[in-house]
């Protein structure tokens, strides 16, 4: 059977990640989690005190991002160490979106998520990657949700964590990373003009993933 690329782009908190990983599994393609290497970036700029944009790009060099199978899970790694655990937090994130603003941060990791798919048979989610990565590929999804339904989805996700969160300073939190992701000057997430839209404020997982089996299988076969 053809294999295919599918890029999946969308806001942060709606759930892009779950869905790819659902759909690599599906289809047996590999899953590569682009926001994991802007956070190891982000981590790596955190733990050596960069700030400077110019002292970031000059440590590019120096910063290896890659991905580890750990029981079946994806792990990212920053030089060779795995850093799964220590990137999913608020900071990072924050981090990650502001560094993801570099030119130069954004060249060195896209030329990286090319490679990785010049095999094929990858599902890829990120914010740019039907239209800067892999504005060829077979299937695009543009995932979306109401910002209410994804700052209570993270404030769920955090209770459950046994934090306190304010469920206001999530949605402003919500608010500023769609600001700071719709409007930088490099490639700001938007939607590919031949990318689905799957708004899932109001679909449960299963209804999701139903039609997005729907879409890869008459992709794969078209
Ligand atoms: O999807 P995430 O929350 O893990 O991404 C972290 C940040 O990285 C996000 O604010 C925007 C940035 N990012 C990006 O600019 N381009 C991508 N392809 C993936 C993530």
């Amino acid at each position: 059977m053809k294999k295919i690329i599918v890029a999946i782009d969308g806001y942060s908190s709606c759930g892009k990640s779950t869905i790819a990983k659902a759909l690599a599994r599906h289809a047996g393609y590999t899953y590569v989690d682009t926001g994991a290497m802007y956070r190891a970036i982000g981590l790596y700029t955190l733990r050596h005190n960069l700030t400077a944009e110019a002292a970031i790009i000059a440590a590019l060099p120096d910063i290896q991002v890659g991905f580890v199978q750990v029981d079946g899970a994806q792990h990212v790694t920053l030089n060779g160490e795995d850093i799964e655990s220590q990137i999913r937090t608020l900071e990072v994130g924050n981090c990650a979106s502001r560094i993801s603003q570099i030119k130069e941060v954004r060249a060195f990791l896209v030329a990286q998520q090319q490679k990785m798919g010049d095999d094929k048979g990858i599902v890829m989610d990120g914010r740019d990657i039907g239209t800067v990565v892999f504005p060829k590929a077979e299937l695009k999804l543009f995932l979306t949700a109401a910002p209410e339904v994804r700052a209570q989805r993270r404030f769920d996700e955090l209770v459950e964590k046994g934090e306190k969160p304010d469920y206001d300073a999530v949605l402003a939190d919500v608010n500023d990373r769609d600001y700071r992701d719709t409007h930088r000057a490099e490639s700001p997430l938007r939607q590919a003009e031949d990318a689905i839209v799957v708004d899932n404020s109001h679909m449960t997982r299963e209804e999701q993933m139903e039609v997005i089996y729907k879409l890869f299988d008459k992709a794969v076969n078209s």
